[in-house]
């Protein structure tokens, strides 16, 4: 049950809702990512793709909240489900600390919800592990069904917000003083032209981070999101995989596009991080970027911006559980130079 530490006895996250852009755009990427689609609502266009622990909602509405949300963002995160040991007491308790209760209209799903980044909706979900599952209740076998095998993904490691100048503090102070999120990691992050502000924090159950981002100028990565998102929202989903060459491999000729990273990238970091036991060279030939210290590691690789500007991060953790600070300035950089391909800086 919820304690101090954890107010609304948060547990995890059980789904991300997409919507806007089309759907077999989205349907292709969630394939292509090793997704398979298993049920549907039993009334509204919302399909329900699964991998281990990661389940994604595409929501296909264009009337209503969701279809509201993608005229407003395109191709976006509408909503989030997490789990919670009893709902509708985490709603009363998170609106009683400050939340704002999600309006019954604005909600397709039966769920208790509020608020969330950008007046996305934080649905919470109390029926999960023993107590069965919303997907065999609330949702119906999909008569297209295409199940595949896995691509190693497994959780959802950590989502990132990207906020405008001057409301990290803000939304740092929702995720602490509403669900009891704690601090981990404060960066400032330079790339050669621009550079942004970032913290991470830790839910109360330990299970997964939101870093949070916010711009330094009005031409940098996290504005031009905030551009084209039309406001604040999920920058990157990140994606836990035990073994990331293997899910490489296994994505190899799909069609997703990693970002590129400096021709010197490797020039050291071995050496900087004797341990990593994975094969180098398939780390070199993959573009896989490194970072850890003296304890553990992690390898992780970013694409390209595949869902408007949001984009997934894939992450293997070896007793680390940084966010790759050590590689921010290489992403940066190579963000910066996409931007500078597109003309943007
Ligand atoms: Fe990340």
């Amino acid at each position: 049950m919820s304690d101090k530490n954890n107010p609304i006895g948060l547990r995890g996250i059980e789904f991300t809702e997409f919507t806007g852009g089309t759907l077999e755009q989205l349907d292709a990427l969630f394939w292509a990512f090793g997704f398979s689609k298993k049920y549907r609502h039993p009334k509204l266009d919302i399909s329900i793709y699964n991998q281990n622990g990661i389940n994604f909602l595409l929501n296909g509405e264009r009337e209503g909240f969701s279809g509201h949300f993608a005229k407003l963002h395109g191709p976006s995160i509408s909503s989030m489900g997490w789990r919670v040991d009893d709902a509708a007491f985490a709603r009363q308790e998170a609106v009683r600390r400050g939340a704002r209760a999600a309006d019954p209209k604005d909600c397709d799903l039966p769920y208790p919800a509020i608020y969330g980044i950008g007046d996305s909706l934080i649905y919470f979900i109390e029926r999960f592990g023993a107590r069965g599952s919303i997907y065999a209740t609330d949702f119906v076998p999909h008569e297209q069904a295409r199940l595949q095998p896995d691509k190693g993904f497994l959780e959802i490691d950590h989502l990132t917000n990207n906020v405008p100048q001057g409301q990290m503090e803000q939304w740092g102070a929702f995720y602490k003083e509403i669900f009891g999120f704690t601090e981990v990691r404060y960066f400032d992050i330079k790339g050669v032209k621009t550079g942004l502000t970032s913290y991470a924090l830790r839910s109360p159950d330990g299970s997964f981070c939101i870093p949070i981002n916010q711009p330094k100028d009005d031409k940098d990565q996290i504005s031009e999101y905030l551009a084209e998102y039309n406001g604040p929202g999920v920058q990157h989903l990140a994606f836990s995989t035990n073994d990331i060459l293997a899910s490489l491999d296994a994505m190899k000729g799909g069609p997703i596009e990693m970002l590129d990273i400096d021709a010197n990238y490797y020039d050291n970091v071995f050496q900087r991080l004797p341990n990593v036991r994975e094969d180098k060279e398939r780390i070199r030939a993959h573009h896989v970027l490194v970072d850890g210290d003296q304890d553990g590691y992690l390898l992780q690789i970013f694409t390209k911006n595949i869902i408007g500007p949001i984009f997934v991060e894939i992450i293997q953790r070896e007793n680390n559980l940084s966010f790759g600070e050590g590689n921010f300035g290489a992403l940066f950089r190579s963000i910066e130079k996409d931007q500078e391909r597109r003309g943007v800086i």
